[in-house]
């Protein structure tokens, strides 16, 4: 096949058995469960096991994973050391990509795989997966703490993933309900087929790069305002609308402007994108169990939800996953741009999962190109140019 499609839209890089999505019908699901199920019974933990193992755990797996995440889960002082050489204005997922990069670095067990059986150790790929998971939520709350000149939080033994996650933020104990909509966010956004983030840790995996180089370049990947990022603009836009009365008028003025209105739409879902139904559903939980008592964007988020699905949902444009996790994530007090990290942290077990499948049946990426440039020609002395 000769045929150059950009962005290789449509064109299969690979088979994988990890999640599947039908855009027309709505729906996500990782190893054939449905993205409902799992946010309504699973935790992140069990998610990732899911997500890598291709089973739901057993109890004792669970259990074993869990205590392995917890044990490795502090990170070194040479990495805090390091960090703490970042400018403070340095942005989390530049920190998060050198960080992660740094740690083959400080660890030992960070070798290089050389194919063949060696592709095929389970035992040091469930290692290199639970340390880099565990300390992918470090990284990022320490940033929090070492930016504002202060010693980060340890994290703590008895707490799960995403409520060690929230207490290593902000120093406090979260409450139960924030502490669920955290570990909900992070099984929404641990997987999504072949995008370009895991796209990078197939083409990074396939030359047997190590782990924590795999895991760096799908985090520049994702770094990118096309891939990530677009939870943070939803905020902004909604601090920019003000309040409910003012929504028609500005996403009005928007459409005829050929603007675009953050967090609706998405390339897969023609429909409302499942997970935003999910998100929907736990910021209604909160606005209840908090009397109403919320930040007042959510009501404003609620109108644009309404327009927007009035003015574009006849053109399959409706709330993506990015519209709700925002106003979410900043009602437990985590600032605008930790948004994409936390992203990351989550992704962590999809990427992780797809570096397993890789090596399973490796071969290196090597595509082709349609060359576009000048014939042969000879060289040119630099008097005669
Ligand atoms: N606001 C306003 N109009 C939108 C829109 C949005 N967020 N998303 C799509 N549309 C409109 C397009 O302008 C187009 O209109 P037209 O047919 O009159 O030209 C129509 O809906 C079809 O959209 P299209 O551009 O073909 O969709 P896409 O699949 O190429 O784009 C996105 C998908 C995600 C890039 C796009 O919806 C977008 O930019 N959304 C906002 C950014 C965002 O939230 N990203 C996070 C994704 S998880």
């Amino acid at each position: 096949m000769n045929e150059y499609l950009p962005g290789l839209e449509g064109v299969p890089a690979t088979q994988s058995n990890i999640s599947a999505i039908d855009g027309e019908k709505g729906i996500l699901a990782y190893r054939g469960y449905p993205i409902e199920q799992l946010a309504a019974h699973s935790t992140f933990e069990e998610t990732s096991l899911l997500l890598l193992d291709g089973q739901l755990p057993t109890a004792e797996g669970l259990a074993d994973f869990n205590s392995n995440l917890r044990r490795n889960s502090r990170v070194k002082y040479h990495i805090r050391d390091l960090m703490k050489t970042f400018p403070s204005s340095g942005h989390p997922m530049e920190m998060l990509q050198t960080s992660v990069a740094s740690l083959g670095m400080f660890y030992l067990g960070n070798e290089c795989l050389t194919g063949g059986d060696s592709c095929k150790d389970l035992d040091y790929i469930h290692n290199m997966t639970v340390k880099i998971i565990a300390r992918m939520s470090s990284l990022v709350a320490m940033w929090q703490h070492i930016r504002s000149g202060y010693d980060p939080i340890e994290p703590r033994n008895d707490l799960g993933y995403a409520e060690n996650f929230l207490y290593m933020l902000t120093g406090k104990e979260p409450d139960p309900l924030l502490a669920r909509i955290m570990d909900v966010c992070l099984i929404l956004h641990a997987e999504h087929t072949i995008n370009a983030s895991t796209f990078a840790v197939l083409v990074n995996a396939s030359t047997l790069a190590s782990p924590n180089s795999v895991i760096a370049a799908a985090i520049g990947a994702l770094s990118g305002p096309l891939h990530g990022g677009a939870n943070q603009k939803v905020l902004e836009m909604l601090a920019e609308i003000g309040s409910a009365d003012k929504v028609e008028a500005y996403v009005d003025t928007k459409l005829k402007n050929k603007e675009v209105i953050w967090g609706m739409g998405h390339r897969e879902y023609k429909t409302k994108d499942p997970r935003a139904v999910i998100l929907q559903g736990l910021m209604n939980q909160l606005i209840e169990k908090r009397g109403g008592n919320v930040n007042p964007m959510f009501e404003v988020a609620k109108e644009v939800e309404r327009v927007c699905e009035e003015r574009l949902g006849q053109k399959g444009v409706y709330a993506n996953v990015d519209f709700y996790s925002g106003i979410l994530y900043s009602e437990m007090g985590i600032p605008a741009d930790q948004f994409t990290a936390i992203f990351a942290i989550a992704r962590s077990a999809g990427w992780l999962a797809h570096w397993r499948e890789q090596l399973k049946d490796n071969r290196i990426f090597r595509p082709t190109q349609v060359y576009s440039g000048e014939p042969p020609r000879d060289y040119i002395d630099m008097d005669n140019r």
